[in-house]
């Protein structure tokens, strides 16, 4: 496949080993990307290809969820080699031809990291379940006795996150109902045993193994999940996931996971920087203690407060924002989750981080199509044109803020949700488990459309493993490509704007300015950002020169009325 490595977007971000603290980071979800030897299934080699439209993006990195071997029971995040990479995505050789190309493009690597439990396939669990009861492999999970007469029941009340008991009872080799073990997601997701020494020895070389490879750091999945709380005590409540997020509970957020980040850390500091981008990386960076590879935390706390220890100054780099992600499109909501978030994270100096869409919840641009309190997994697709201008606008707003942001794939196109997937081609193992009642995460993951006709849209020549709709085609990127009004026009021109303006990018603060009910106005030095959250159009002083808007705003002498749901970025 013919390659273009050009020069990259910002041959500064290349070299700074800082780069993660005002970083854009994007998310590559494998299967739905692009495919490259048209079999339905995204892979490695499709991603390989594409990195020059991520390049033109302007985004600095890109996070691929997992494309280890797995029997993909939970899209990948069961994990049976985690040194290996599935067939369905590719081998070791595309990954590192990944890895070099997008280094080459100015583009870091992050990788997908599983820790909290591994595939029911794993070496480890396969000769757990085979050798029986008092095998040393046990410890390195939770497999327990019953309760009850017979052993009938599980050992403590908890319930995995995907519905149902968080336990299931395996068979002993005689074929006798044996222990049980335990998983905080699919019955094929075993927790591992934290407190085992060989689990933390395996994690720590499996990060070597990666970086190694020249990865640039690691999105650490249910990174508040790996310890338990001791003995592993009832939690006295059923229909537990209403309690998550919001309660401190024996399996999340336990204070014990720290010391292993702690632990994490230091390994990050064995390794130099890579070389990013023509220039490689600057002599200032090396030696240095982080070489910039990071550690970014999938933690859901019940506070911003308990997200901030995950990166303190001897742990992770970056945590995910997911209070930011839950927040309505409202200006006082807004407002107080971003003041809340960069005061979390200023007492430990790491940067605040902003999302709005990732594969696990509803695109943005179907949230706000639809009335607010509905959660973040929905199966309807609301006013769309009403969605899109939001979801710009709360694009823009994300992009202005102070810190590193997060983008999903194809939210750059505007993509709303597929709410209308028939069940029987829903993949979402928590679909499945909950019996339709939650699990609505293939909505998400439906591959993006990069051509405006093809058989799947130019995502690959073979199909797609979910159906694409019908009119995919008109928000592919080729449809998007030079018209000024596009989303995608509208996503590279604020990168690129990012890069340049004085106020955009890194920092803990900003101004908050006089502005009416429901419109945010900040500044940030020469830099000031309008969001119309309202319905209506406002009048405002214009607080400087345009340099970007989310939809047509006209400027009058010395005022603006600023549309419903608009953003408009201003140079001061
Ligand atoms: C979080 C991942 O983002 C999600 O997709 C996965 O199902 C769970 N962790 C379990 O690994």
């Amino acid at each position: 496949m013919t390659q273009h490595l050009a020069a990259p977007a910002a041959p500064d971000s290349g070299t700074r080993t800082d780069w993660w603290r005002d970083a854009v980071i994007y998310q590559v979800y494998p299967r739905s990307f692009a495919d490259g030897n048209g079999d339905g299934m995204g892979d490695l080699e499709g991603i390989r290809a594409r990195l020059p439209h991520l390049r033109d993006l302007g985004v600095d990195a890109v996070w691929l969820s997992p494309f280890y071997a797995s029997p993909q029971a939970d899209a990948g995040y069961d994990v049976a080699d985690y040194r290996a990479i599935d067939p369905m995505f590719g081998t070791l050789h595309d990954a590192d031809a990944v890895i070099r190309d997008a280094h080459a493009l100015g583009l870091r690597i992050i990788v997908d990291l599983v820790p909290n439990h591994s595939s029911d396939r794993h070496d480890w669990f396969q000769r757990a379940l085979k050798e029986g009861p008092g095998s040393p492999l046990r410890d390195r999970y939770h497999f327990r006795a019953g309760k009850g007469a017979d052993g009938e029941l599980p050992p403590n009340d908890w319930e995995s996150i995907f519905g149902g008991p968080a336990w299931t009872r395996t068979t002993d080799p005689d074929g006798a109902p044996g222990e049980w073990y335990l998983h905080l997601f699919a019955p094929e997701q075993p927790d591992f045993n934290w407190e085992h020494p060989a689990v933390r020895d395996e994690f720590r070389s499996i990060l070597r193994f990666w970086l190694d490879m020249g990865v640039d750091g690691f999105r650490v999945d249910v990174a508040h999940g790996l310890v338990k709380a001791e003995g592993l005590p009832d939690i006295g409540h059923h229909d537990q996931l209403k309690l998550l997020g919001n309660d401190t509970m024996p399996f999340f957020d336990q204070d014990g996971v720290h010391e292993i980040y702690r632990s994490w850390r230091h390994v990050l500091a064995e390794y130099a920087e890579n070389e990013i981008g023509p220039e490689g990386p600057s002599l200032e960076g090396r030696g240095r203690e982080t070489g910039g590879r990071v550690l970014v935390a999938e933690a859901w706390t019940p506070t911003v407060e308990r997200t901030a220890h995950y990166v303190r100054p001897d742990e992770m780099h970056q945590a995910f924002n997911f209070q930011y992600l839950g927040t309505h499109w409202d200006a006082a909501e807004l407002r107080e989750v971003i003041d809340s978030s960069l005061a979390a994270m200023r007492p430990v100096d790491a940067p605040a981080t902003w999302v709005l869409s990732n594969h696990d919840v509803t695109r943005h641009a179907t949230r706000f199509a639809n009335p607010p309190g509905l959660g973040t997994q929905l199966r309807t697709a609301g006013d769309r044109a009403l969605g899109l201008r939001r979801a710009r606008a709360a694009t823009l707003l994300m992009l202005a803020l102070p810190g590193s942001a997060y983008l999903y794939q194809g939210e750059e196109l505007g993509l709303p949700d597929v709410t209308d997937l028939p069940d029987e081609v829903r993949q979402d193992p928590s679909f499945h488990r909950a019996q339709g009642q939650d699990g609505f995460r293939d909505g998400c993951r439906v591959p993006i459309p990069w051509t405006v006709e093809g058989p799947s849209y130019g995502f690959g020549t073979g199909g797609s493993w979910l159906p694409q709709p019908a009119g995919w085609g008109e928000l592919s990127v080729e449809a998007q490509t030079g018209d000024p009004t596009s989303t995608l026009e509208l996503y590279r021109k604020a990168l690129q704007t990012r890069r340049t303006q004085p106020g955009l990018g890194a920092g803990d603060a900003l101004q908050w300015t006089e502005a009416p009910e429901g419109v945010l106005a900040f500044r940030r030095e020469d830099f000031a950002c309008t969001a119309n959250t309202t319905g209506e159009p406002v009048r405002l002083t214009a607080p400087g020169r345009l340099l970007l808007a989310s939809g047509p705003v006209d400027v009058g002498d010395g005022d603006v009325e600023l549309p419903a749901d608009t953003t408009a970025w201003w140079a001061v």
